[in-house]
């Protein structure tokens, strides 16, 4: 048997192994190949809920997303949705979500979950490209996406956002929760985002920083229909002191 200590220490590994495989294909040509993707996600599936979803951090962050800029009665679509932190937790309170993810088993792991919260009735699933998006003009009112575009490169991201744009109603959000382009070069840089929203068509935008790594980006599409006026202006001293 494994004492605390040792699951920690064995955590510890797989993390590392994880930023370590994830630098390697970020630093290669292969950056946004889907195949190197789905090979990357095959290896990590079984144990992804063992890494970011057990850092305090990470899921501060996107239950400040869910607490502060998800409303009741959002039609909101998930991209790279994976074992589905973020979609459970806005299943909740929204009207409906689709789960969308490149990995079957990754998305597999998002239903299960959704199935045992008993939310599956508010949870669709597509597997599939987030720079290719399978469904109608102006049909979500909220998107949103959790550390997948990292693996993204600028003219794909810009490529996604044109897609999003194309599926948001008008008024309707974009959120993304990525890192801290200031502080890691695994990201980019807050001006670099401004250009591609705007490029993209995309107004409102707002960036706010969360225990210094995690940045929330807010975004939206010009236009009336998005009554409610959700706010990315509380900071994250406010929630580390619980306010
Ligand atoms: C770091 S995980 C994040 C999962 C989840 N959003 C979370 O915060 O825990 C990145 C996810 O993005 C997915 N992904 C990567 N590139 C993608 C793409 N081009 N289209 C759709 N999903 C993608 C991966 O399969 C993986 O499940």
């Amino acid at each position: 048997m494994l004492d605390r200590f040792s699951w920690g220490r064995k955590l510890a590994q797989v993390s590392r192994l994880f930023f370590f495989k994830h630098d390697v294909l970020r630093s290669g040509t292969l950056r946004g190949d889907p195949k190197t993707i789905m090979r990357l996600y095959d290896f990590f599936a079984p144990v992804y809920d063992l890494l970011f979803p057990r850092i305090q951090t990470y899921t501060a962050t996107a239950n400040h997303i869910v607490t502060t800029l998800v409303q009741p009665g959002d039609q909101i679509l998930d991209l790279g949705a994976g074992t589905g932190l973020l979609t459970v937790k806005m299943a909740v309170k929204a009207s409906h979500v689709v789960a969308m993810d490149l990995h079957q088993a990754m998305l597999r792991r998002a239903r299960d979950k959704a199935l045992e919260l008993g939310l599956d009735g508010r949870v669709n699933y597509s597997q599939g490209n987030a720079t290719v998006l399978p469904f109608r003009d102006a049909v979500f009112n909220l998107v949103t996406s959790s550390f997948m575009e990292v693996y993204l490169t600028v003219p794909e991201k810009t490529q996604m956002l044109e897609e999003i744009h194309r599926v948001l109603a008008p008024g309707g959000r974009l959120i993304f929760m990525t890192g801290n382009g200031e502080v890691s070069n695994r990201y980019i840089k807050r001006h670099q985002w401004t250009r591609i929203l705007e490029r993209s068509l995309f107004t409102d935008i707002e960036f706010t920083d969360h225990y210094d790594v995690f940045r929330v980006i807010f975004a939206r599409k010009a236009g009336r229909g998005n009554v409610l006026e959700p706010s990315l202006n509380r900071s994250s001293r406010d929630e580390r002191e619980g306010a």
